[in-house]
């Protein structure tokens, strides 16, 4: 199966403009989120291919590389993409030789994840799979596809499951779908304390960015800040980030 993991950084990677970025994100959000127990973070987009996986898998890094202990979810049962970025089969960057911890699909997704943990048939030591090289840091991928994503990550369950996930660890990191497309994560700031909402800059498309913000903030988690992903380079680095206020 094609990789495509050349965006994750890498122990060679780890001091360039593109790594500065990642710390800048990390340090806003950890000033957004001191003193007010924000721990289970979403990321989310508008559109699809806005960046949200890539920056779910480089802002886990640089938070591990800080210290923190991070789950990283796939919440993204639209397109599960984690499993790919955390390479496990001696590929990639972060190859973690753990062919025989999960069962894979034929497509090579790992069987065993999220899904089974909200349904309570799998136990987090299970799915959990650490990262080689980076310490204190847990790939959960997605699992089996369930046939009605929305209403799972919607349910009671889930919120019970992200709670015990929070009380795990320092960082729960959710990836997931396009919100123009999907309630998904929408119905996952239910669960989840605080938004990122990652914004591909350029021309954008028909996506009403301002309205889903706003939508998102009706839930109970909190706007973080938005990701300006794939900035132009006159802006000296990979992208920005805009803390706290919503769009407009
Ligand atoms: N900052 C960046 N610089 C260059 N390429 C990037 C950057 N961020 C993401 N990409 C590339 O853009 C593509 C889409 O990124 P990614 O898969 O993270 O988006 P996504 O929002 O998760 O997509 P989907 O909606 O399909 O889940 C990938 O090929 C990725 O490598
Ligand atoms: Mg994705």
């Amino acid at each position: 199966m094609p990789r495509d993991s050349s965006m994750v950084l890498t122990g060679t990677t780890l001091q360039t403009p593109y790594a500065e970025a990642y710390r800048s994100l990390r340090a806003n959000i950890n000033f957004a989120t001191i003193g007010v127990g924000v721990r289970a973070i979403l990321v989310t987009s508008g559109a699809s291919g806005e960046g949200k996986s890539t920056t779910v898998a480089n802002l886990a890094i640089v938070l591990a590389h800080a210290g923190r202990r991070v789950i990283v979810v796939d919440a993204d049962f639209r397109r599960p993409r984690l499993h790919q970025l955390f390479t496990t089969n001696g590929h990639g960057p972060h190859a973690q030789g753990v062919d025989g911890f999960w069962q894979r699909s034929e497509e090579g997704r790992p069987t065993a994840g999220l899904s089974a943990l909200i349904a309570g048939t799998a136990t987090f030591a299970e799915v959990a799979a650490p990262v080689e090289g980076c310490d204190n840091m847990w790939l959960i991928p997605a699992g089996v596809i369930p046939s009605n994503p929305s209403e799972l990550l919607g349910s009671p369950q889930t919120r019970a499951l992200i709670l015990d996930l929070r009380d795990r660890t320092d960082v729960v990191l959710l990836d997931s779908p396009p919100c123009s497309l999907y309630a998904d994560a929408l119905e996952l700031t239910k669960a989840t304390d605080g938004v990122l909402y990652v914004l591909k800059s350029g021309p954008q498309g028909l996506v009403d960015h301002l309205r889903i913000v706003r939508q998102l903030q009706q839930g109970s988690a909190r706007l973080l800040g938005i990701v300006m992903n794939q900035a132009e380079a006159s802006a000296g680095h990979y992208g920005g980030y805009r803390g706290g206020a919503p769009l407009g």
